[in-house]
């Protein structure tokens, strides 16, 4: 017999080839040639210009969407990062320290809200309320009462709120969402979700402003409102209870000796943690060379006693339509990636992504779908490496190439999409500081649904 548990992953689907269907190839990338640009350049404004501002919302965006999209102004806490800013983008605007007034002064269409989580809601307010719509990074804002002061200021607002859940235009998740709304496992009934973040990038979360509930609102805001959203749009419902655990246990007090930084540490050549940000000229331009002007240091020690984010989370999440989900999320792994199983009355879809690790990954991704009394069928995707694996790119197509395309995956969030997102968060955190389950219903005055609303 053969025994599951000797055979390599690579074996099983050699073994098992006659149900390969073979590489899927998905084209989604941008087509704006064929819509031409408009007489007049969108009028963007950002506030935040930090590493995400200025990148994938600066630069790279003038470079996919110049002749769509113009800034007009910039706006961040540190002066010195503005100008930083100006040059990383390649833009001459005016930039201000003063959101209201580089509203009221340059008068955008449009404003990117790039900050530090736990203040998105101030300037996606005061955006709505000066009548400019409003992009906002996820999670669009890390509590409740900051949530109802955003869905306070939409409700009396005609202006729009898109919020940048880039990772449902991933084209290997848009194809498992396909497969769902096609009901191909049937109905689905639970799901098993574990996300691993590695000694790399789950560290750098304990060196910066993440490491404080105050500015993230937790890891169960800041990363893992990407997977709850991502749940919350494939199974096509809203959250109603939410019951967690979660310990801070590897970084923070749980070491023998810390320094306030990298950069000058003692313990530099004993700490495997130790970081080198003057390797990297963008961190050192956009941080290091204006860290006098608020003291943010951007190499923090990981070993910090101020840490108070969870650096384990476990959430279990019942959905309005009684589907039942176990979540996780490890921020010291030796590898990153994902596994995810939805269980269907028909079938199991199972997907495995390798993200980062120390062995050569795969170029393609895989989703296997089994038949329940039936066999195994995988799907190969083409892999797109960089730009959240393809997620950005499209979304910005979506938002600034051709608003006008028919959306039939419901790919585009919206202020309530935002808001599902961060109340799994919110309440997962209550959750774990009481010891109790913690309903949706209570936190805001948005009543979960069965079916999520468009
Ligand atoms: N969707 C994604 O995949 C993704 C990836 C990275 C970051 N993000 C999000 O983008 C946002 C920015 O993250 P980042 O990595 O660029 O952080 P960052 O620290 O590089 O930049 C944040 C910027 O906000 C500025 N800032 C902070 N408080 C401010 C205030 N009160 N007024 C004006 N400016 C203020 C800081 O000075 C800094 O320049 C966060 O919300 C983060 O969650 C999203």
């Amino acid at each position: 017999m053969n025994s599951d548990s000797s055979i390599t992953r690579r074996e099983f689907v050699a073994s098992t080839s006659k149900a390969v269907v073979g590489v899927v190839l998905l084209n989604q990338f941008p087509e704006s040639a064929i819509v031409p640009p408009p007489a007049n350049k969108k009028r963007l404004a950002m506030v935040g210009t930090g590493h995400r501002g200025t990148g994938m919302w600066g630069k790279d965006l003038l470079a996919a969407h110049g002749d769509w999209v113009q800034f007009v102004g910039l706006c961040d806490s540190n002066p010195g990062r503005l100008e930083s800013a100006k040059k990383l983008m390649g833009v001459d605007c005016p930039t201000f320290t003063d959101f209201e007034e580089m509203i009221a002064r340059t008068k955008p269409e449009t404003v990117i809200v790039t900050t530090v989580d736990g203040t998105h809601h101030a300037f996606i307010a005061k955006a709505l309320e000066m009548g400019c719509d409003v992009i906002t990074e996820k999670p669009m804002t890390t509590d409740e009462t900051k949530l109802k002061v955003i869905l306070d200021a939409q409700r009396r607002s005609t202006a729009k709120i898109i919020v940048a859940h880039n990772y449902r235009y991933t084209p290997t998740r848009a194809k498992i969402k396909e497969l769902l709304m096609q009901e191909r496992i049937g109905r689905i009934t639970s799901v098993d979700f574990h996300w691993y973040l590695d000694v790399y990038h789950g560290a750098d979360y304990f060196r910066r402003w993440h490491r404080l509930r105050e500015h993230s609102g937790s890891l169960l805001c800041h990363k893992s409102s990407h997977h709850f959203d991502l749940l919350n749009w494939w199974i096509d419902s809203d959250p109603e209870v939410v019951h967690a655990f979660g310990h801070l246990e590897f970084y923070g007090a749980n070491h023998k000796f810390r320094h306030t930084h990298c950069r000058p540490c003692p313990f530099k050549n004993a700490c495997q943690f130790y970081f080198d940000m003057t390797k990297d000229e963008r961190l050192v331009e956009l941080y290091a060379a204006n860290e006098h002007y608020d003291g943010y240091l951007r190499d923090g020690c990981v070993w910090k006693e101020d840490i108070d984010i969870f650096d384990k989370m476990a959430v279990q999440i019942r959905y309005a339509n009684n589907v039942q989900v176990s979540y996780s999320l490890t921020t010291y792994s030796p590898y990153e990636g994902y596994r995810i199983a939805f269980n269907g009355t028909r079938g199991r879809l199972d997907f495995w992504m390798h993200e980062k690790q120390p062995w050569p990954i795969d170029q393609f991704d895989e989703i296997q779908i089994t038949d329940n009394f039936g066999k195994a069928e995988f799907l190969r995707l083409s892999r797109i490496e960089g730009d959240h694996f393809g997620g950005d790119s499209l979304m910005k197509e979506k938002i600034f190439g051709d608003p006008a395309k028919p959306d039939p995956l419901k790919q585009q969030a919206t202020v309530r999409d935002g808001a599902m997102s961060v109340l799994i968060g919110v309440a997962a955190r209550k959750s774990i500081d009481s010891g109790g389950p913690v309903s949706i219903a209570q936190l805001t005055d948005l009543v979960p649904q069965a079916i999520k609303p468009e």
